[in-house]
């Protein structure tokens, strides 16, 4: 079709139109209902490496791994009978072939054009090499991730469990030596092995955290609709010596909602909060914590855990929930300092997240948000 308008101008439109087309960043091969080749651009010239004299005139199967051949011509047949547009090789491995033989992965999208002489398709024909290569590598570290995660997993298993064995032995006979033997040691003997023995239930009690810690971590989720209501009566329940010696003051200031989630992490989630809300008191005071729940969003929920304890620096909201970390010594309060890492991994493992807020002398509140749902796991 000729243009009125003069050659080079934006109002000759074929002109326009051939320069888009030359410039397109995809590679655009045009076949007839044959599956000749009519038209093509520069990208797919580049791409494919012929050049557009030897290009026009081939066959589209050209252009396709000999081994996939026959196949496409069956596939171009089912598009002709049914043509529509579509694209193709979204997430799925498709090929194409450079004129030397070497193939490369691509996505291509197929369009349709009806001329009064007969039906054109359209393909428009992304290399994907780059994106796949990056893709690969993007799998490939997250699965070397998973791999060193659940070394470290292992590991943090085994070593704690083979390290219980020979503590045993050490606070046994420490208690024997001194049950036995204690006559025999002057006081300065005896010290030494009172330090000893302390020392080893210590240990033992940090190997024993250590261990559910990393039980926390190789736990698959089974989850089910969990109450949340039901999960703190529980918990109040095994704390009932603790609150009554205590004066401890429980406010439920709203019900809590129900919720999918692995329902024993949940409670040991809430035994961990309410614990550490009935320890780190103001002394001379009796614990005052309260619980309530809010729904930022349809699909979340936020809880919180509000004390009127000794409260901490805000500086050191994040740390505390660091494996070991603590921020009071021994002698003031008993702990190991992993109920907190142990209450994040929960969080995480349930898509959640928890937080902290403090002051000192005032209180502490975590804020714990959890989605209502959990995803179902990915088949394997
Ligand atoms: N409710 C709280 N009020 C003030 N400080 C807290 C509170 N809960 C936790 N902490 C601080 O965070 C540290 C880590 O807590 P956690 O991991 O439960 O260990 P532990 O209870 O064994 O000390 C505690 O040692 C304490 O310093
Ligand atoms: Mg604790």
């Amino acid at each position: 079709m000729a243009s009125a308008s003069p050659p080079g101008s934006l109002t000759d439109h074929d002109e326009v139109f051939r320069l888009v087309f030359e410039a397109a960043p995809n590679g655009i091969v045009v076949i007839d209902a044959q599956g000749t080749i009519v038209l093509v651009n520069r990208q797919a010239e580049k791409m494919f490496g012929y050049e557009r004299q030897e290009f026009i005139g081939l066959r589209i199967e050209d252009l396709v791994p000999k081994r996939l051949r026959q196949a496409h011509v069956q596939h171009r047949k089912g598009f002709s009978e049914n043509p529509s547009q579509r694209v193709m090789g979204m997430g799925r491995d498709l090929h194409a072939r450079r004129r030397d033989g070497s193939e490369f992965p691509v996505e291509i999208g197929l369009t349709p054009v009806k001329f009064p002489s007969g039906m054109l398709v359209v393909s428009s024909i992304v290399d994907t090499t780059e994106r796949t290569r990056t893709e690969n590598e993007l799998r490939r570290y997250a699965a070397e991730l998973e791999r060193s995660n659940a070394d470290l997993r292992n590991f943090a298993h085994v070593a704690s469990h083979d390290l219980r064995e020979p503590l045993r032995k050490i606070t046994a006979f420490g208690e024997r030596l001194r049950k036995h033997c204690a006559g025999s040691l002057d006081e300065r003997g005896c010290d030494y092995l009172q330090r000893m023995t302390d020392a080893s239930h210590r240990m033992q009690g940090l190997i024993e955290d250590l261990l559910a810690f990393s039980r926390v971590s190789m736990h698959r989720l089974p989850v089910q609709d969990v109450d949340l209501d039901k999960v703190l009566d529980t918990v109040l329940e095994d704390l009932e010596i603790r609150i009554g010696e205590t004066g401890a003051v429980i406010e439920r200031a709203t019900p809590l909602p129900t919720l999918q989630a692995d329902r024993s992490q949940m409670g040991q989630l809430f035994q961990n909060l309410v614990s550490n809300a009935l320890k780190f008191h103001q002394p001379g005071q009796p614990p005052r914590l309260i619980v309530s729940a809010a729904c930022p969003s349809p699909r979340r929920v936020r809880l919180e855990f509000q004390d009127h304890g000794i409260g901490f620096e805000p500086q050191y909201a994040e740390r505390i929930f660091g494996i070991f970390q603590r921020l009071h010594g021994r002698q003031e309060y008993e702990g190991t300092g992993v109920g907190l890492a142990i209450c994040r991994k929960i969080a995480e493992l349930h898509h959640g997240s928890i937080t902290a807020l403090g002051k000192p002398g005032t209180g502490a509140t975590f804020v714990l948000e959890l989605p209502l749902h959990q995803p179902t796991p990915p088949a394997s």
